[in-house]
């Protein structure tokens, strides 16, 4: 080969090279972002493994919560869902600050539990079945939404143990304890503020309102109302009225969000039918619904009242069967 061949085929490779480099460069935007979304599906398959072996008796087989039968509320829901750069609704991505708000509610009450209620403490630190990086990955399953994988996991996890699914929603509530120790759990209230979040709202309209902004409110209670008080877990009252428009003036003595449901019914108080983990108010006559009652809060309501029998009960998944109900009587 002479000097200008040989000076040939080195340009000739120079150019190939450039051209190698340059196909690179405009390729690896693209499989930055392939590895990432394979991380975060990978993300959301641990924590759809460790939400079907931990999550599921309580929250329901998809995360539906009360809808499945579960004791517990629905995680499978959109308050929770976070928008990336490149989200399939074409929306903005969240802020960043509502993006750490939503992740930090998440991880620490999964962390701590909520202490008065069904849901147990999960951090090794605080005695619990799961590693820190263990909560991340169902964090970031619920926060990708990513229930279908719940679903094929959860089936193929029942298939292999030969688990019927129906069982796996725990229905005798009597089997449960309720989380006492405390490690900085969310009050209910801000987790209800949180839970009204709409990641579709336009931008800077969708932060949810600060739990302290919840100021203890009167919802003008009717003048001669009867004055109820609940708390973990009663509810106390006056035992009766005469019949005609009854006013309620219920006072949460206690620290966790409660309502109140006025059924009329000739069953006992404590033998009202129960779904999923709550008073089944399709099949039980309610005849007033005062909800969000946050601890130290009165809320008043009112309500037409034949004579007859009545049972007050607080019907938050679970309070019911924690002693939440008081006979109550119209003459
Ligand atoms: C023994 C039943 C039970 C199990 C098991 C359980 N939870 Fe819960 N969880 C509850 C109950 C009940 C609540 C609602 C507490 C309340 O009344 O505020 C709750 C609340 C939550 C909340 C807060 C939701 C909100 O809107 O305030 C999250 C998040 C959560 N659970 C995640 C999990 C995860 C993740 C697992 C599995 C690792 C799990 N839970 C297992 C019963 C359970």
């Amino acid at each position: 080969m002479n000097t200008s061949k040989q000076v040939n085929v080195m340009i000739g490779f120079l150019f190939l090279s450039f051209i190698a480099f340059g196909a690179y460069y405009a390729w690896e935007p693209s499989r930055e972002a392939a590895a990432t979304e394979e991380q975060m599906t990978t993300f959301a398959a641990r924590g759809a493994t460790l939400f079907v072996a931990n999550c599921r008796t309580c929250h329901g087989l998809e995360g539906k919560g009360p809808e499945e039968g579960g004791v517990g509320p629905a995680l499978n829901t959109p308050a929770f869902l976070l928008l990336d750069k490149d989200n399939a609704f074409g929306l903005p991505p969240t802020p960043v600050g509502e993006v750490t708000q939503i992740e930090t509610f998440l991880t620490n009450t999964i962390a701590c539990g909520r202490v008065n209620t069904f849901m147990p403490v999960w951090s090794q630190e605080h005695g619990g079945a799961l590693q820190t990086i263990q909560i991340e990955y169902i964090v970031s399953l619920i926060t990708q939404g990513r229930w279908d994988l719940v679903a094929r996991i959860g089936h193929e996890h029942d298939e292999e143990l030969g688990i019927n699914a129906e069982e796996v929603v725990v229905k005798d509530l009597s089997a449960l304890s309720v989380t006492t120790n405390n490690c900085g759990q969310y009050s209910s209230a801000t987790a209800s503020a949180l839970r009204s979040r709409d990641p579709f709202a336009a931008p800077g309209a969708a932060t949810p309102p600060p739990a302290t902004t919840a100021a203890p409110t009167t919802s003008a209670p009717v003048e001669g109302a009867i004055p109820i008080q609940i708390g973990e877990f009663f509810v106390r009252n006056g035992t009766s009225a005469p019949a005609g428009e009854v006013g309620f003036a219920v006072t949460n003595e206690g620290a966790i969000l409660h309502n109140l449901r006025v059924v009329r019914s000739d069953l006992a108080a404590d033998a009202l039918p129960v779904a999923g983990g709550q008073v089944d108010e399709n099949a039980v006559d309610v005849k007033l619904r005062i909800d969000d009652i946050a601890g130290g809060e009165t809320k008043g309501g009112q309500a037409d009242l034949e004579g007859g029998s009545y049972v007050l009960i607080c019907n938050i998944p679970g309070h019911y069967q924690l002693g939440m109900y008081a006979s109550f009587t119209v003459q």
